[in-house]
């Protein structure tokens, strides 16, 4: 069989996803005028936007430029809007926090098929501890927020998640007295770095038995508004990362990624299966490291994921279960049972998937073995069930199977990555 064409030259990506988010939600509350570049072009940070010009808010996505005019911490109002959150997990979760400070009254958090099947009750009990005026249906989507008098205190993290913890900061900028949230594993910390920059008063301690985020109430301050270009998204990164691994003769590099650690662990892994992977540190944007990620082809073997890992590379355990599908041995991931809960579950979609490329895989309650093979893989029909993630997975493995690079599920991954298909095209040129 012929080879697929190698990935060759360097590109950037567009900014990263979290942190386009948190861009667009933190500068409206700040005083006065941000300006943020390179923010993402996919449909879950338009979604975040429209929902906050619904809300009231003076901001504006031109192209990749953001603009928004701060008027302050609680300046956002509405009174039985339904705010349709689309594909997007992080809108819905952050905007439970955000909005529980704000002049809001009945106000229905809703998504699409995928998101209205995922538990909210993650975000909505912890927040109830806080006397946020908050209620899911029975667990579900539609959540409906009315604004009330938040009380700080402790909040101990029962799942681990960034989305979480991120709105109970949010909600405890707004509350009487301070919050101190727990986790055992230090999941993705933009909002704290991001709210930090911006003036807020927020400790993050790390003590024996994890990690502990102390947020003070601002609600007598002013947060300083944004301004500064989003790194490109690490997670868009490890897609082409792995195809240059993978496809022999590949030789790329992705420049100015989003460098923080709690991002990158899937570069961590695929070193430690062999790879010829250099990292360059660059500069730092709203306390956030950059660096360049420069990738050849590699022969890898396979590896174990676990516990303290599995938050530094959740979203990209389904590009990393193509690279261990082409490793030698076999690989595990275990501890990983969010998976189920992301925009698909992820556990048994890419699974049947790599199945019917004809390798072999055993799926457990929190994750998968994986046997490598050196076999040609063989084409699957991708079904991504609204999983971005998913599509653009089996994407590159059709890649790998038959050399060809199809542009199928467009409507999927423009969620987050428009893109996707003329920067892999770019590559392969
Ligand atoms: C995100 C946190 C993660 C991640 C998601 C984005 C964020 O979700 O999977 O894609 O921006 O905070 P969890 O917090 O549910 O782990």
């Amino acid at each position: 069989m012929s080879e697929a064409k190698p990935l060759k030259g360097t590109i950037s990506l567009p900014g990263d996803k979290s942190i386009s988010h948190r861009s667009a939600m933190f500068s409206v509350l700040a005083d006065g005028k941000s300006v943020v570049e390179n923010v993402s072009d996919g449909g879950d940070v338009a979604s975040t936007i429209s929902i906050l010009k619904q809300l009231g808010a003076d901001i504006n996505l031109d192209g990749t430029i953001l603009t928004v005019n701060g008027k302050g911490l609680v300046n956002l109002h509405g009174k039985k809007l339904v705010l349709d959150c689309g594909n997007s997990g992080t809108s819905l979760r952050l905007f439970c926090g955000l909005l529980s400070g704000q002049n809001v009254k009945k106000v229905s958090l809703v998504g699409d098929a995928s998101l209205s099947k995922r538990p909210q009750d993650r975000v909505v009990k912890p927040l109830q501890s806080m006397n946020v005026n908050i209620k899911s249906t029975k667990g579900f989507t539609p959540v409906v927020i009315s604004e009330a008098i938040l009380f700080g205190g402790l909040v101990e993290s029962e799942v681990t998640s960034a989305q979480v913890k991120s709105a109970i900061i949010l909600a405890a900028l707004y509350a009487l007295s301070p919050t101190i949230y727990i986790e055992e594993i230090l999941t993705r910390d933009h909002t704290e770095n991001m709210l930090r920059s911006m003036g807020a008063e927020i400790e993050s301690i790390k003590t024996d038995e994890g990690f502990q985020v102390l947020v003070r109430p601002v609600v007598e301050k002013n947060l300083r508004p944004l301004n500064g270009i989003v790194p490109g998204d690490p997670s868009s990164a490890a897609f082409f990362g792995v195809a240059a691994c993978l496809v022999p003769g590949s030789d790329i590099v992705l420049e100015n990624i989003l460098g923080n650690e709690t991002r990158i662990g899937w570069i961590k892994v695929l070193q430690r299966m062999g790879a010829n992977i250099e990292i360059v540190s660059k500069n730092k944007v709203f306390g956030e490291e950059v660096i360049d990620i420069h990738v050849k082809y590699s022969d890898l073997t396979a590896t174990q994921i676990s516990k303290d890992e599995i938050p530094s590379l959740i979203d990209e355990l389904p590009i990393l279960a193509l690279a261990m599908a082409k490793a030698v041995g076999t690989s595990k991931v275990r501890d990983a049972s969010e998976l189920r809960v992301k925009e698909s579950d992820r556990i048994d979609v890419v699974l049947s998937h790599l199945d019917a490329m004809g390798i072999q895989a055993t799926p457990y309650d929190d994750g998968y073995d994986i046997v490598g093979t050196e076999a040609d893989l063989k084409e699957c029909m991708i079904e991504p069930h609204h999983d971005h993630r998913v599509a653009m997975t089996f994407i590159i493995a059709n890649y790998l199977a038959t050399q060809k690079f199809e542009t199928v599920h467009q409507d999927i991954i423009s969620t987050s990555f428009p893109s996707f298909f003329s920067l892999f095209s770019q590559l392969i040129d």
